[in-house]
Order: structure tokens, then sequence, then C-alpha cells
């Protein structure tokens, strides 16, 4: 009754207007999953890759009708049939129909669109909620969020060169709580910014996107909407995405874009030291580019033991990458992005290379997104502690944080 009996695709949009692919899986005994895929804008080089039509005439070049017909034709006819309550199976399906190391033939959007929605039909024959098909009997452990309130790189049309200021509630003791703290300081953050006559529109992941004079501003702002909204050092801290693989493509130093200004990466492990001691910062992803291992190296031994230091471009959730990082010492932390490799199989393997490991993993969006709050889910499956999902504002963004709401609710009542 769990065999799969249909599989249907759809071009559909995310949250900056692009297409995606939208994926439904349908068994047997009448189960139905649904799933759309999100994408990026800041993509490491080395992330499976997700397929375009480069029809120019089409939402320039950005559809992805070639991925749905990959879909209907390629995928749907080598999966119907198989019981849809064996994710390894399925995914390996994919993965050989496509034979490539990077997904490129088919599309990781293509495959992970399906790989997702066969999970959620799965949940849906067993009538399980999807954290508890995935993670089991026990799963209980909420994520702290990692709530981006102020952007900058690539996400913002504005003039700050770290992508992504976060707040992480410390002092919580629940999910809504740490939610709730949060969205305070957002909003205090809010006015802030109006009485300094400063913009409050808003980058792709919700967070503010003023011009200021310099990355300390930001977290000077930040801490002072800490305090308005009654908080403290003890109760939130603050965690950076500097996405720096976007300031040294192609070169061996780094040049952040919007000043103007070149760096080594000795500056920057000097530059993330100082700001680690005048801020409480916790955490800081991709402080330096996903080639420049050595460097990774160094970044870990000086800063390792008190900070959070996140592999996102650097690993793109691949167990390869992470192996290599393992290896060479680089980082401590590992960001968690299904479409960076493609199926729920591959991204469920590197959670547990990870734990086995020591390094942290965290649940993360993309700065395009949908409705979709698969990965809400996911987080409470796993366990990883930690959620990166934007701003509290923006449906795309706010869907996983009303997901995880009502999961607290849910294990809370039995
Ligand atoms: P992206 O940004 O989805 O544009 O890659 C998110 C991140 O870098 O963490
Ligand atoms: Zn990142």
């Amino acid at each position: 009754m769990t065999k799969i009996t249909a599989i249907n695709a759809y071009e559909m949009l995310d949250s900056r207007g692009n297409p995606t692919l939208g994926a439904e899986v349908i068994t047997e005994c009448g189960a139905k999953g649904f799933a759309l895929c999100p994408s990026g804008a800041s993509t490491g080089i080395y992330e499976a890759i997700e397929l375009r039509d480069g029809d120019e005439k089409r939402y320039f070049g950005k559809g992805v009708l070639k991925a749905v017909a990959n879909v209907e034709r390629a995928i749907a006819p080598s999966l119907l049939g198989v019981d849809v309550l064996k994710q390894r199976e399925i995914d390996k399906i994919m993965r050989d129909l496509d034979g490539s190391d990077n997904k490129s033939n088919l599309g990781a959007n293509a495959i992970l669109a399906v790989s997702l929605a066969a999970a959620r039909a799965a949940a849906e024959s067993l009538k399980m909620p999807l954290y508890r098909y995935l993670g089991g009997a026990i799963c209980d452990k909420m994520p702290r969020p990692m709530m981006n309130i102020l952007n900058g790189g690539a996400h913002a049309a504005n003039n700050i060169d770290i992508q992504e200021f976060m707040i992480v509630p410390v002092s919580c003791k629940s999910f809504a709580e740490g939610l709730k703290m949060c969205s305070e300081v957002y909003h205090s953050l809010n006015k802030i910014l109006k009485a300094e006559g400063l913009s409050c529109g808003v980058g792709d992941e919700g967070g503010f996107a003023p011009n200021l004079q310099s990355d300390e501003k930001a977290l000077e702002l930040i801490m002072k909407a800490v305090n308005t909204a009654g908080y403290s050092e003890s109760d939130i801290n603050i965690a950076l995405d500097v996405a720096s693989g976007e300031w040294n493509r192609g070169r061996s130093d780094y040049l952040l874009p919007k000043r103007n200004l070149k760096m080594s990466a000795d500056n920057l492990i000097q530059y993330y030291e100082t700001l680690s001691d005048k801020y409480p910062v916790i955490s800081i992803e991709d402080g330096l580019g996903e080639d420049d291992w050595h460097a990774w190296g160094k970044l870990t031994k000086r800063l390792g033991e008190k900070i959070q230091l996140v592999g996102d471009d650097l690993f793109v959730t691949n167990t390869k990458r992470l192996e290599a990082g393992i290896k060479s010492g680089a980082a401590n932390a590992i960001l968690i992005k299904p479409n960076q490799i493609g199926t729920l199989t591959e991204t469920l393997d590197v959670i547990s290379l990870a734990k086995e490991n020591g390094y942290n993993c965290i649940l993360s969006h993309r700065s395009g997104e949908t409705e979709d709050a698969f990965i809400a889910d996911l987080a409470v499956a796993t366990g990883v502690g930690q959620i990166k999902t934007g701003a509290p504002c923006r449906s795309d963004r706010v869907a996983k944080y009303n997901r995880l709401l009502k999961i607290e609710q849910e294990i809370k009542r039995g």
C-alpha cells in the first residue's frame, strides 16, 4: 500500500519571484507528499547544480521546465512501484539515474523536491508528523533560532559587506520564548533605525538593510536593540555569516566589494578576533573562502575554542568536503542546506558524520525560500539544536517559525 503510484512536478515561484520546482509524490494508499525547493544567491561553487532552462525569453533564463520534465519523464518512471518508506533506495535510484557527481544531469532541484516529497508522503502514509517519521519516537530537542535581523552582502542593496547579522537567544527556556525574545529585538531595531533616520527596508531574508558607516555600527545598533527590548548579553548573543567566499572568488586575498577594501586572510582572522572581543559574537560562518583551507586551519586554531566556526560554502552539506575539513582541522560546525547536496539521505548522512566528529550542525534556509517548512521538521528530527531561517518578517521565513511553534506544543502535549 505504500508503493509510489504517481509523481507530479510544477514550476512555481520562490520568495524572490524566481521559478522553483515543486514535486508531489502519491502512494497506493492515497498518501500525498508535496515539497518545494529553495534557492541560494551567495551559492558555494561546490554546491550541487540547480538546473535552469537558460531560455532568456522566459523568466530571464531562470525557468525550471527542464527540471519539471526530468521529474515527469525520467525520475517518475524509475520510482513508480518503489516503496515510499525506503528513502535511501529512492534517493539512490535518483542519484544513479543522474550519474554525475553534482546532479547536473537531472538537476539537484528536480531530485531534492522528489526526495523531500517522498519523505512527506511516507510520513502521511503512516499518519505521523514529519519530524516523528524522520526522527523517531523520542526526538524532542527544539532548535535555537539564529535570527538574521540585519542584512548585507549579496542579500541586500546597501553598503554592508557582511551578509548576515544574527541574534541568538541563550537564556530562553523554550523555542517559543527564544522566538519571542528575538522578535522583540527585531521590533526594537526597527524603532531605533527609524529614530536615527535610517532605512527600515528589508533584504531577502527579512532583516533590515540600512546603509551604515561600518560593520561595527551594525553590531552597535543590534546591541542597542537588545538593551531597548529589555535584554542583555547574557540573554542574547550574536552570530555572523560573513559569506566571504563572495569576496575572494578567483583571488588569493579578499576584496570587500561594497567598501572596495582589500584584506588578507590574516587580516580577516584578526578582525574576527577583535569583533568577538568587543561584542558577544558566538558564531562566525564562512569567515574565509571555500578554497582557503590553510587559513581555515589557522582561524580554527586561533578562535575555535571560544567561537562556533561554521562552514557553509566551505562544506556545502557534502560528506567528502566535511571529511576534508575534519582531517585538516577546518571549522567546528557545518551549515546544513538540503539543496546544496540534493537528497534527504545525503543530508542525513552529513549530519551523522558531523555529529560523530564533534562538529555542530545548523539547519538552514536559503535566501530564496518558499512556504515549505521541511527544515523545521528536519531540525527537530535530527536534534541539531540550531536553525537559521531569517527574520520574523516575510511569510517564507515565518512559516518555519510557526511550524516549530506548533511542533513544540505537540511534543509538550505528548
Ligand atoms: P544563500 O545564503 O541562500 O544566498 O546561499 C544563505 C547563507 O549564505 O547562509
Ligand atoms: Zn552562509
